[in-house]
């Protein structure tokens, strides 16, 4: 059995879509399919066609209650061919506040200790979870070994990305246990130039975390929850579904690798773009001071933040440069005269014969 949740704290980047489309598509296939529906807002239930407000019981039976594990086969139901869910309702989002006075332990291990329970053995659980790191998501993430991350092509999506794998690595930290991570983009409108560009930037930051499949905007993903069913029922030839089997496919093909090693690689890649190096400059003479090197072309002041202190009689420039790691030539450009860096022993001949300072930015 794979368990893998659905998670991104971003509202609408299409979870539920994928869960359950996912689920359609992982079915078609011919694998037996829990979906588990943790967002309160029981959208996956919805478009599974199961009117969250008629039944009796949900999953916050079996959260709330230390013994509630067993509940889950109990509220378990099968939604459509080859897929079962564990619906969610409202009260979810009471179970936080309800849970409050007991131990992190207790209350995280709750979705993972009914799973573990379940006497029908499924091949795939997909988690769907709310758009919030919240217990109901430590849970989930809890009682996974494999997460997928949808983003969509068309926004900022990439912020707060890499706060999700950190909290995702916290997490690990504390169950010791690790979870797999992977990228989909979605809502992907290829017609636009941006969201060309936006896929772009996703696939080089993630490299291989990143799926290989794209799922492409496509009304007919939100006609098919509107109906109460995966894609694959509704419009089989649709780009929807064939954007879903594919991620099925990918699925089904294995798992990626770890989320320390997306962590590790990801912060490599944010540092390689957000280094800071601050160097000052000490004159009781000068009136105007910039910097110019390889990092911006050699045109004086270029790309760089900077701002003038004074010290008694003394003034200090103080240059900020963001800079990806490796080693860098310049010089200062003082009221119109080229010289190097005083403070920097480091010097270094530059291809005109002049001598430049180096800056090693590790
Ligand atoms: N590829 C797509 N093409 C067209 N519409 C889509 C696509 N994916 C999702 N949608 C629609 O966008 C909306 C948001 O998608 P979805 O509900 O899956 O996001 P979510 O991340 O689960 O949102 P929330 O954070 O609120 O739970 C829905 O109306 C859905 O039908
Ligand atoms: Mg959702």
């Amino acid at each position: 059995m794979r368990t893998i949740s659905i998670v991104n704290q971003k509202g609408g980047c299409g979870k539920t879509t994928t869960t359950v489309n996912l689920a359609g598509a992982l079915a078609a296939d011919g694998f037996a399919v829990l979906v588990v529906d943790m967002d309160p807002q029981a959208h996956a239930s919805l478009a599974l066609g199961v009117e969250p407000d008629d039944l009796e019981e949900n999953l916050y039976e079996v959260l709330v209650d230390p013994t509630g594990a067993s509940k889950l086969s109990r509220i378990i139901l099968n939604a459509c061919p080859g897929i079962d869910l564990a619906p969610a309702g409202i009260v979810l989002s009471a179970l936080e506040q309800k849970l409050a006075s007991e131990n992190h332990e207790a209350r995280t291990e709750r979705l993972s200790a009914a799973l573990s329970s379940l006497q029908t053995a499924y091949d795939f659980v997909l988690i769907d979870c709310p758009p919030a790191v919240s217990l109901l998501t430590f849970n989930a993430l809890r009682a996974s070994q494999e997460v997928i991350v949808p983003l969509e092509t068309s926004s900022f999506a990439v912020d707060g990305v890499q706060k999700l794998l950190e909290t995702i690595a916290l997490l690990m930290d504390r169950v010791g246990h690790s979870l797999s991570v992977r990228v989909l983009p979605t809502l992907y409108d290829g017609r636009t130039r941006y969201a060309r560009e936006t896929l772009g930037e996703i696939r080089e930051l993630f490299k291989e975390l990143c799926f290989d499949s794209v799922v492409r905007l496509n009304v007919k993903l939100r006609e098919a929850a509107q109906k109460g069913v995966p894609i694959n029922l509704y419009a089989p030839k649709a780009n929807g579904s064939l954007d879903y089997a594919a991620v099925a496919m990918e699925v089904a093909l294995g798992a990626p690798k770890d989320v320390t090693a997306a962590i590790a690689e990801n912060e490599a890649l944010e540092t390689q773009s957000a280094r800071e190096i601050v160097i000052e400059y000490r004159d009781s003479e000068a009136g105007d001071v910039r910097i110019a090197g390889d990092f911006n072309g050699w045109v004086p002041d270029r790309d760089v933040l900077s701002r003038v202190e004074a010290q008694g009689r003394t003034r200090v420039w103080v240059k900020v440069l963001r800079l990806p790691p490796g080693t860098y030539q310049y010089r200062y450009f003082v009221d119109g005269r080229w010289r190097v860096d005083p403070a920097n022993q480091d010097i270094s001949a530059g291809p005109m014969g002049q001598t430049n300072s180096v800056l090693h930015v590790r």
